[in-house]
């Protein structure tokens, strides 16, 4: 009885994490890589990244808002509170003006919930020291 209940919630967390994290399970990093030449005018990726118009962006999946050394955030960024998990980063990508009011990214987001779940992906493959990101 006991075992049929602990296999009951297994499963069932195991499906909820699956409902948690579609974007990274079902993204595919090569459209993510192509569709962030869209972002490459303002950020910069890779081992010898440099902040330009926006923040370096490697190991940016589940850091905090407004926290690359040397970038000057605007405040709304900054006093965000906000981590950059797939959640985040997937309304953030949406509609950056939205989720972060006053955000001095001039970016109007991407709509196609597709299209920012592959990016995402991309971007998660890139670890902080900007390995991973050819
Ligand atoms: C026109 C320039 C521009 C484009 C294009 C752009 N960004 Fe940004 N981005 C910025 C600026 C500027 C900031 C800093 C925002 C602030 O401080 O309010 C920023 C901030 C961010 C942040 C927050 C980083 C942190 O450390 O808090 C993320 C994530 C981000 N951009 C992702 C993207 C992605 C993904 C794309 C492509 C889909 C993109 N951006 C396109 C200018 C841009």
């Amino acid at each position: 009885m006991k075992s049929t209940h602990a296999a009951a919630a297994l499963i069932a967390s195991l499906s909820f994490a699956a409902l948690l994290s579609p974007a990274l399970a079902d993204g595919d990093v090569a459209a993510g890589k192509n569709l962030f030449n869209q972002c490459r005018a303002c950020h910069q990726i890779g081992p010898d990244a440099q902040n330009s118009v926006g923040p370096v962006l490697n190991g940016v999946v589940g850091r905090k808002a407004g926290q690359y050394p040397g970038y000057n955030y605007s405040d709304a960024n900054k006093g965000s509170g906000l981590t950059w998990d797939e959640a985040t980063l997937t309304e953030y990508i949406t509609n950056p003006k939205a989720k972060v009011p006053g955000t001095k990214m001039v970016f109007p987001g991407i709509k196609q919930p597709e299209r920012v779940a592959n990016l995402i992906a991309f971007l998660a493959t890139i670890k902080a020291d900007g390995s991973g990101a050819e």
